[in-house]
């Protein structure tokens, strides 16, 4: 007998249970958002109180949703995460590994400090929580619904950004970093039924990127072969698929949604 492959069966999540990292701003609270909207059970966790209690207050109108204050770079604070995320959800059957940051300065200005930042939250982060997370993911032994991993790379570590102007050494070489651990995490895991796979975003609105679509939007949107930056809807429709029933053969790629833009690099000149 065939599955259903109606959208409403095939693209399905009601009931399922995940963390989003982050999840109190920008691409995290989109994607929280969207997870709620669609039936499933969520907590997200960054480290200010107040964006937490005021993004508590939206999504707590879509449904089912807790929140933990944590920084994902700190070992017992991870742990103290996944004690809690056990607590209100029982197992895991989605990890969103979102929370990020960057860094942008002339070379010479460029500190260590900086550089270990972006590096220690975009990718040492992920790799431990991930890891610290096998505790609590559901281990189903479902081939046809496995836990998923969702890691939120960039095309920035697809491509060398350039419309920023100043440049953001550790967070290209983070991300890049990260669609590599992607991969390297979803042969790991594909034997506990555990998907892992990576959304490479192209500019969305979000305080990360705030100062860079204030000064530059219409190089960013010049940029992109589709002429603008994305949207709401486009970074849950991919969030949903790779988190579904339709995605459950699809593991270990770095699905990049930027309109065309890391491919379209070099096509034009740039003024400074
Ligand atoms: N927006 C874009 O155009 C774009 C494009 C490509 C990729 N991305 C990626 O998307 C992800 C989200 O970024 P965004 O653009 O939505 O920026 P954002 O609005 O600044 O969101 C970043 C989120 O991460 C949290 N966070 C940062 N450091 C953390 C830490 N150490 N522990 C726990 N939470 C932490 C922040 O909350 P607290 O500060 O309160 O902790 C916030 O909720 C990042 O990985 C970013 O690299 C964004």
């Amino acid at each position: 007998m065939s599955e259903n492959l109606g959208v409403e069966n095939l693209f399905s999540i009601k009931g399922k249970t995940a963390l989003v990292t982050g999840g109190s701003s920008g691409l995290g609270l989109m994607m929280a958002k969207g997870l709620l909207q669609n039936g499933a059970k969520v907590v997200i966790a960054s480290r200010n109180q107040q964006k937490i209690d005021t993004a508590i207050r939206e999504l707590e109108t879509y449904g089912k949703v807790f929140a933990f204050t944590c920084d994902v770079t700190d070992a017992i604070q991870r742990k103290n995460l996944l004690s809690f995320v056990s607590s209100c959800l029982g197992s895991l059957d989605i990890l969103v590994n979102n929370a990020g940051s960057n860094w942008g300065a002339p070379l010479e200005d460029y500190p260590d400090e900086g550089f270990e930042k972006v590096i220690g939250i975009n990718l040492n982060a992920v790799f431990s929580l991930t890891r610290d997370a096998m505790s609590v993911l559901k281990m189903r032994g479902d081939e046809k619904d496995p836990a998923r991993i969702i890691n939120i790379g960039s095309m920035d570590g697809i491509h060398v950004p350039i419309v920023q102007r100043v440049p953001t050494f550790a967070y290209s070489a983070s991300k890049a970093a990260l669609h590599h651990l992607t991969k390297a995490m979803a042969i790991e895991l594909a034997s506990r039924k555990v998907t892992v796979n990576a959304i490479a975003p192209g500019f969305f609105e979000s305080k990360m990127t705030d100062y860079v679509l204030k000064h530059y939007r219409s190089d960013i949107e010049n940029d992109c072969p589709l002429g603008r930056i994305g949207q709401e809807p486009e970074m849950v429709g991919i969030l949903l698929y790779l988190v579904s029933r339709a995605g459950s053969y699809t593991n270990g790629v770095v699905i990049p949604i930027d309109g065309g833009t890391s491919i379209s690099k070099g096509s034009r000149e740039w003024m400074t």
